[in-house]
Protein backbone atom coordinates (compact mmCIF):
# COMPACT_ATOMS: atom_id res chain seq x y z
CA UNK A 1 0.00 0.00 0.00
CA UNK A 2 2.05 3.27 -1.30
CA UNK A 3 -0.64 5.69 -0.96
CA UNK A 4 0.25 8.55 0.60
CA UNK A 5 -1.38 12.42 0.92
CA UNK A 6 0.76 15.49 -0.05
CA UNK A 7 3.32 16.84 2.80
CA UNK A 8 1.50 20.57 2.65
CA UNK A 9 4.40 21.60 5.25
CA UNK A 10 7.14 21.30 2.33
CA UNK A 11 7.95 23.78 -0.29
CA UNK A 12 7.46 21.78 -3.05
CA UNK A 13 4.05 20.86 -2.39
CA UNK A 14 2.53 23.59 -4.03
CA UNK A 15 -0.11 24.51 -4.94
CA UNK A 16 -2.51 23.13 -2.57
CA UNK A 17 -4.86 20.76 -3.31
CA UNK A 18 -8.21 22.33 -3.51
CA UNK A 19 -11.03 19.64 -1.51
CA UNK A 20 -13.66 18.85 -3.90
CA UNK A 21 -15.75 16.37 -5.53
CA UNK A 22 -13.99 13.86 -8.24
CA UNK A 23 -15.48 13.40 -11.55
CA UNK A 24 -16.47 9.63 -11.42
CA UNK A 25 -17.12 6.76 -13.91
CA UNK A 26 -20.67 7.71 -14.51
CA UNK A 27 -20.02 11.42 -14.59
CA UNK A 28 -17.92 10.75 -17.73
CA UNK A 29 -20.50 8.29 -19.13
CA UNK A 30 -23.53 10.16 -19.23
CA UNK A 31 -21.51 13.07 -20.90
CA UNK A 32 -22.88 11.23 -23.89
CA UNK A 33 -26.96 11.58 -24.58
CA UNK A 34 -28.60 9.66 -27.38
CA UNK A 35 -25.57 9.70 -29.23
CA UNK A 36 -24.43 13.65 -28.67
CA UNK A 37 -21.81 14.76 -26.32
CA UNK A 38 -22.39 18.14 -25.66
CA UNK A 39 -19.09 19.28 -23.62
CA UNK A 40 -16.20 16.68 -24.81
CA UNK A 41 -14.43 15.10 -22.46
CA UNK A 42 -11.02 15.96 -22.15
CA UNK A 43 -8.24 13.96 -21.49
CA UNK A 44 -4.29 14.13 -21.01
CA UNK A 45 -1.46 11.78 -20.00
CA UNK A 46 0.54 12.67 -16.82
CA UNK A 47 2.76 10.42 -14.69
CA UNK A 48 4.29 12.36 -11.83
CA UNK A 49 2.52 14.32 -9.29
CA UNK A 50 3.74 18.39 -10.03
CA UNK A 51 2.44 17.53 -13.91
CA UNK A 52 -0.77 15.87 -12.45
CA UNK A 53 -1.30 19.32 -10.51
CA UNK A 54 -0.72 21.15 -13.57
CA UNK A 55 -3.03 19.61 -16.11
CA UNK A 56 -5.65 18.81 -13.17
CA UNK A 57 -7.79 22.13 -13.25
CA UNK A 58 -8.44 21.20 -17.20
CA UNK A 59 -8.87 17.78 -17.24
CA UNK A 60 -11.85 15.33 -16.95
CA UNK A 61 -9.61 12.62 -17.22
CA UNK A 62 -5.85 11.95 -16.28
CA UNK A 63 -4.22 8.82 -17.59
CA UNK A 64 -1.44 7.29 -16.10
CA UNK A 65 -0.64 6.09 -19.60
CA UNK A 66 2.17 3.02 -20.38
CA UNK A 67 3.34 5.03 -22.58
CA UNK A 68 5.68 5.99 -19.55
CA UNK A 69 7.81 3.23 -20.33
CA UNK A 70 8.89 5.11 -23.59
CA UNK A 71 8.41 8.33 -22.09
CA UNK A 72 9.73 8.40 -18.61
CA UNK A 73 11.79 4.96 -18.80
CA UNK A 74 12.99 5.46 -22.38
CA UNK A 75 12.02 1.87 -23.63
CA UNK A 76 11.69 0.52 -26.75
CA UNK A 77 7.86 0.02 -26.60
CA UNK A 78 5.32 -0.58 -23.91
CA UNK A 79 5.67 -3.86 -23.76
CA UNK A 80 8.40 -4.34 -20.95
CA UNK A 81 6.41 -2.01 -18.50
CA UNK A 82 5.31 -3.45 -15.03
CA UNK A 83 2.35 -3.08 -12.68
CA UNK A 84 5.09 -1.62 -9.72
CA UNK A 85 5.78 1.21 -12.34
CA UNK A 86 2.24 1.67 -13.36
CA UNK A 87 1.14 1.70 -9.32
CA UNK A 88 3.81 3.75 -8.38
CA UNK A 89 3.26 6.52 -11.08
CA UNK A 90 -0.37 6.11 -10.38
CA UNK A 91 -0.12 7.24 -6.65
CA UNK A 92 1.89 10.09 -7.79
CA UNK A 93 -0.68 11.44 -9.89
CA UNK A 94 -3.75 10.54 -7.61
CA UNK A 95 -1.70 12.86 -4.93
CA UNK A 96 -1.51 15.45 -7.47
CA UNK A 97 -4.83 15.56 -8.45
CA UNK A 98 -8.16 16.63 -6.63
CA UNK A 99 -10.57 17.32 -9.60
CA UNK A 100 -9.73 14.87 -12.60
CA UNK A 101 -11.09 11.08 -12.46
CA UNK A 102 -7.54 9.10 -12.41
CA UNK A 103 -7.17 6.04 -14.85
CA UNK A 104 -4.53 3.70 -14.93
CA UNK A 105 -3.06 1.71 -18.05
CA UNK A 106 -3.02 -2.06 -16.99
CA UNK A 107 0.44 -3.18 -18.10
CA UNK A 108 1.01 -6.01 -21.03
CA UNK A 109 0.92 -9.67 -19.41
CA UNK A 110 -1.11 -8.15 -16.18
CA UNK A 111 -4.60 -8.99 -17.80
CA UNK A 112 -4.32 -11.14 -20.54
CA UNK A 113 -4.10 -14.85 -18.75
CA UNK A 114 -7.89 -14.54 -17.41
CA UNK A 115 -10.40 -12.61 -16.35
CA UNK A 116 -9.41 -13.68 -12.85
CA UNK A 117 -5.35 -12.53 -13.65
CA UNK A 118 -7.06 -8.88 -14.81
CA UNK A 119 -9.36 -8.51 -11.26
CA UNK A 120 -6.75 -9.60 -9.63
CA UNK A 121 -3.97 -6.99 -11.43
CA UNK A 122 -6.65 -3.94 -11.38
CA UNK A 123 -7.84 -4.61 -7.65
CA UNK A 124 -3.59 -4.10 -7.03
CA UNK A 125 -3.52 -1.09 -9.22
CA UNK A 126 -6.54 0.25 -7.80
CA UNK A 127 -5.53 -0.39 -4.05
CA UNK A 128 -2.17 0.49 -4.50
CA UNK A 129 -2.37 3.98 -6.44
CA UNK A 130 -5.46 5.43 -5.26
CA UNK A 131 -7.06 5.46 -8.83
CA UNK A 132 -10.77 5.03 -10.25
CA UNK A 133 -10.53 2.91 -13.18
CA UNK A 134 -8.14 1.20 -15.39
CA UNK A 135 -7.60 1.27 -18.88
CA UNK A 136 -7.05 -2.27 -20.90
CA UNK A 137 -6.33 -2.72 -25.05
CA UNK A 138 -8.50 -5.12 -27.09
CA UNK A 139 -11.67 -5.72 -28.88
CA UNK A 140 -13.40 -8.86 -28.96
CA UNK A 141 -10.96 -11.34 -27.47
CA UNK A 142 -10.71 -9.31 -23.97
CA UNK A 143 -14.56 -8.15 -24.19
CA UNK A 144 -15.64 -11.23 -21.35
CA UNK A 145 -12.62 -9.76 -18.97
CA UNK A 146 -14.28 -6.21 -19.40
CA UNK A 147 -17.43 -7.46 -18.80
CA UNK A 148 -15.58 -9.86 -15.76
CA UNK A 149 -14.23 -7.07 -13.88
CA UNK A 150 -17.33 -4.06 -14.75
CA UNK A 151 -19.65 -6.18 -13.00
CA UNK A 152 -17.15 -6.51 -10.29
CA UNK A 153 -17.22 -2.59 -9.52
CA UNK A 154 -13.97 -1.90 -11.29
CA UNK A 155 -14.74 0.93 -13.97
CA UNK A 156 -13.33 0.11 -17.00
CA UNK A 157 -12.20 1.84 -19.95
CA UNK A 158 -11.44 -0.03 -23.67
CA UNK A 159 -8.56 1.07 -25.87
CA UNK A 160 -9.29 -0.05 -29.97
CA UNK A 161 -7.78 0.10 -33.24
CA UNK A 162 -3.95 1.07 -33.07
CA UNK A 163 -3.43 -0.74 -29.37
CA UNK A 164 0.45 -0.35 -28.83
CA UNK A 165 1.18 -3.38 -26.52
CA UNK A 166 0.11 -5.15 -29.74
CA UNK A 167 3.16 -4.08 -31.82
CA UNK A 168 5.11 -7.00 -32.49
CA UNK A 169 1.89 -9.07 -33.62
CA UNK A 170 1.30 -5.28 -35.52
CA UNK A 171 4.34 -4.82 -36.88
CA UNK A 172 4.50 -0.94 -36.13
CA UNK A 173 2.37 1.51 -35.33
CA UNK A 174 0.98 2.87 -38.42
CA UNK A 175 -2.89 3.72 -38.78
CA UNK A 176 -5.19 1.00 -38.98
CA UNK A 177 -8.48 0.14 -40.51
CA UNK A 178 -7.39 1.26 -43.89
CA UNK A 179 -9.19 -1.66 -45.78
CA UNK A 180 -12.79 -2.48 -45.19
CA UNK A 181 -12.58 -6.32 -43.42
CA UNK A 182 -9.91 -4.26 -41.06
CA UNK A 183 -12.36 -1.52 -40.09
CA UNK A 184 -15.20 -4.01 -39.77
CA UNK A 185 -13.02 -5.75 -37.62
CA UNK A 186 -12.47 -2.50 -35.19
CA UNK A 187 -15.78 -1.66 -35.82
CA UNK A 188 -16.70 -4.75 -34.03
CA UNK A 189 -14.13 -4.56 -31.26
CA UNK A 190 -15.84 -1.01 -30.57
CA UNK A 191 -19.44 -2.99 -30.09
CA UNK A 192 -17.98 -5.72 -27.94
CA UNK A 193 -16.42 -3.23 -25.80
CA UNK A 194 -18.81 -1.03 -25.24
CA UNK A 195 -21.49 -4.32 -25.18
CA UNK A 196 -18.93 -5.51 -22.24
CA UNK A 197 -19.75 -2.65 -19.92
CA UNK A 198 -16.78 -0.42 -20.73
CA UNK A 199 -17.54 3.33 -19.23
CA UNK A 200 -15.48 5.10 -22.40
CA UNK A 201 -13.30 3.76 -24.86
CA UNK A 202 -10.10 5.40 -26.67
CA UNK A 203 -9.81 4.81 -30.22
CA UNK A 204 -6.08 5.09 -31.29
CA UNK A 205 -4.79 5.38 -34.92
CA UNK A 206 -7.43 4.76 -37.39
CA UNK A 207 -8.67 6.23 -40.10
CA UNK A 208 -10.98 9.23 -39.56
CA UNK A 209 -14.51 8.03 -40.60
CA UNK A 210 -13.81 4.24 -39.41
CA UNK A 211 -13.59 7.00 -35.49
CA UNK A 212 -16.78 8.55 -36.85
CA UNK A 213 -18.23 5.11 -37.52
CA UNK A 214 -17.46 3.87 -34.54
CA UNK A 215 -18.61 7.22 -32.11
CA UNK A 216 -22.13 6.79 -34.13
CA UNK A 217 -22.51 3.37 -33.37
CA UNK A 218 -21.57 3.00 -29.53
CA UNK A 219 -23.58 4.30 -26.88
CA UNK A 220 -20.79 5.07 -24.61
CA UNK A 221 -17.84 8.21 -25.11
CA UNK A 222 -15.39 7.86 -27.54
CA UNK A 223 -11.91 9.82 -26.60
CA UNK A 224 -9.62 10.06 -29.89
CA UNK A 225 -6.19 10.14 -30.41
CA UNK A 226 -4.89 10.32 -34.17
CA UNK A 227 -8.78 9.22 -34.85
CA UNK A 228 -11.32 12.41 -35.39
CA UNK A 229 -12.58 15.77 -34.11
CA UNK A 230 -15.86 13.80 -33.94
CA UNK A 231 -15.07 11.51 -31.05
CA UNK A 232 -16.25 11.94 -27.64
CA UNK A 233 -13.78 13.82 -26.12
CA UNK A 234 -9.24 13.48 -27.10
CA UNK A 235 -6.17 12.49 -25.37
CA UNK A 236 -2.69 13.04 -26.24
CA UNK A 237 0.49 12.17 -24.76
CA UNK A 238 0.75 15.24 -22.55
CA UNK A 239 5.15 15.53 -23.04
CA UNK A 240 4.11 14.89 -27.37
CA UNK A 241 1.63 17.89 -26.84
CA UNK A 242 4.42 20.05 -24.93
CA UNK A 243 7.26 19.09 -27.87
CA UNK A 244 9.42 17.43 -25.42
CA UNK A 245 10.42 15.46 -27.87
CA UNK A 246 12.01 15.77 -31.63
CA UNK A 247 9.88 13.60 -33.65
CA UNK A 248 6.08 14.69 -33.60
CA UNK A 249 3.67 12.18 -35.13
CA UNK A 250 1.29 13.38 -37.49
CA UNK A 251 -1.46 13.33 -34.82
CA UNK A 252 -0.19 15.18 -32.17
CA UNK A 253 -0.40 19.66 -32.14
CA UNK A 254 2.09 20.63 -30.39
CA UNK A 255 1.09 23.78 -27.78
CA UNK A 256 4.70 24.33 -26.75
CA UNK A 257 8.43 23.93 -27.14
CA UNK A 258 9.87 22.76 -24.30
CA UNK A 259 12.78 20.85 -25.23
CA UNK A 260 14.27 23.70 -26.77
CA UNK A 261 13.22 25.66 -23.51
CA UNK A 262 14.66 23.03 -21.45
CA UNK A 263 18.35 23.15 -23.51
CA UNK A 264 18.41 26.69 -23.58
CA UNK A 265 18.03 27.15 -19.79
CA UNK A 266 20.47 23.95 -19.31
CA UNK A 267 22.86 25.94 -21.47
CA UNK A 268 22.54 29.11 -18.97
CA UNK A 269 23.39 27.13 -16.34
CA UNK A 270 26.08 25.63 -17.81
CA UNK A 271 27.83 28.50 -18.54
CA UNK A 272 27.22 30.53 -15.06
CA UNK A 273 28.67 27.56 -13.06
CA UNK A 274 31.37 27.53 -15.45
CA UNK A 275 32.09 31.37 -15.08
CA UNK A 276 31.15 31.19 -11.69
CA UNK A 277 28.53 33.71 -11.98
CA UNK A 278 26.17 31.38 -10.13
CA UNK A 279 25.70 31.40 -7.46
CA UNK A 280 25.87 34.67 -6.53
CA UNK A 281 25.34 36.30 -2.85
CA UNK A 282 21.35 35.96 -3.43
CA UNK A 283 21.05 32.26 -3.76
CA UNK A 284 24.25 31.50 -0.46
CA UNK A 285 23.64 32.04 2.72
CA UNK A 286 25.46 33.86 5.43
CA UNK A 287 25.41 35.60 8.42
CA UNK A 288 22.43 38.58 9.05
CA UNK A 289 23.30 42.11 10.06
O1 LIG B 1 -0.38 4.84 -22.86
C1 LIG B 1 -0.95 5.87 -23.24
O2 LIG B 1 -0.48 7.00 -23.05
C2 LIG B 1 -2.21 5.72 -23.94
C3 LIG B 1 -2.75 6.91 -24.64
C4 LIG B 1 -1.94 7.18 -25.85
C5 LIG B 1 -4.19 6.78 -24.95
O3 LIG B 1 -2.76 4.67 -23.97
Amino acid sequence: MSTFTIDTATSRATPTPVPGKRMTAPAIRSRKVGGTTAEPIVMLTAYTMRMAQLLDPHCDLLLVGDSLGQVIYGLPSTVPVTIEMMCNHGAAVVRGSWHAMVAVDMPFGSYEGSPEQAFESAARVMKDSGCAAVKLEGGEAIAPTIEFLSKRGIPVIGHVGLTPQAVNQLGGYGARGKNQAEADRILADARAVADAGAFCMVIEGVMEQLADDITAAVAVPTIGIGASAQCDGQVLVTEDMLGLFERTPRFVKRYDDIAARVTTAAAQYAGEVRTRSFPTHEQTYRPKG
